[in-house]
């Protein structure tokens, strides 16, 4: 599968080197070679250039790579050297729990608001991020820039609040909800999936 001409592979393992250059950078290390980053990742140094030569390469040839430009040429290859502003639709468990999560504001990932059905919510806030009834949620879109919309709502909702969410503009769903959806092309959705996860773990652990 490719996105953009690169492959899904590369794309996921992106966010994994951001991490590691960005501990890298914390502690003082100004440049380091492939096979040094290899190790530490527990990859190959072969796999780490090839990665990286999709996007220009980045390294020198005796000198490795500087980790403070590829932190930032990483960064925006995924688009975070600019804010995103999300909303989140659901405010129980889950949905409260990301908006309690700081480090995605850290990531430039800010919350603006909550959204959910149940009237006692409305009005409230967490860390103070508003809760808003689902009928503001047209008009608040209208209103405000929402990159993205993260969908924390039962499975037999959510097919109903993306439509809603893209036929008011919104081009990005972060896909909490048990469900596929099956919106227009121009849509990115990401499906996140814990007990998926943990299934492959217990594959995993059943194979050894
Ligand atoms: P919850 O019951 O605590 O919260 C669901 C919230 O959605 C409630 O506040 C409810 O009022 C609201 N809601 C229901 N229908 C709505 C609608 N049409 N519009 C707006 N708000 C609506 O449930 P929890 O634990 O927060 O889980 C939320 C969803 O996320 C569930 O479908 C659950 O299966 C799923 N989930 C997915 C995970 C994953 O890894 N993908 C992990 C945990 C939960």
């Amino acid at each position: 599968m490719e996105e953009n001409g690169i492959s899904k592979a590369i794309i996921s393992r992106l966010p994994r080197y951001y991490r590691y250059l960005g501990e890298l950078k914390e502690e003082g290390v100004e440049r380091i070679s492939s096979k040094e980053l290899s190790i530490r990742m527990h990859v190959t140094a072969s796999q780490i250039r090839h990665d990286l030569n999709h996007f220009g390469g980045f390294g020198q040839q005796g000198y490795g790579y500087n980790v403070e430009n590829l932190y930032r040429e990483i960064a925006k290859i995924l688009g975070l050297n600019r804010k995103h502003h999300l909303i989140i639709i659901g405010a129980g468990n889950l949905g409260q729990a990301l908006a309690n999560y700081g480090n995605f504001e850290s990531k430039g990932f800010l919350v603006e608001g909550l959204f959910d059905q149940n009237t006692e919510l409305k009005g409230t806030n967490k860390k103070g991020i508003p809760i808003y009834g689902m009928e503001e949620l047209e008009p608040f879109i209208r209103k405000n820039r929402v990159d993205i919309a993260v969908l924390a709502i039962p499975k037999s909702a959510a097919v109903v609040v993306a439509k809603r969410l893209t036929e008011c503009g919104v081009r990005a769903i972060w896909n909490f909800a048990h469900t596929d959806l099956d919106l227009p092309k121009d849509v990115v959705v990401e499906n996140v999936h814990l007990s998926e996860s943990l299934m492959q773990l217990s594959y995993r652990m059943k194979k050894r």
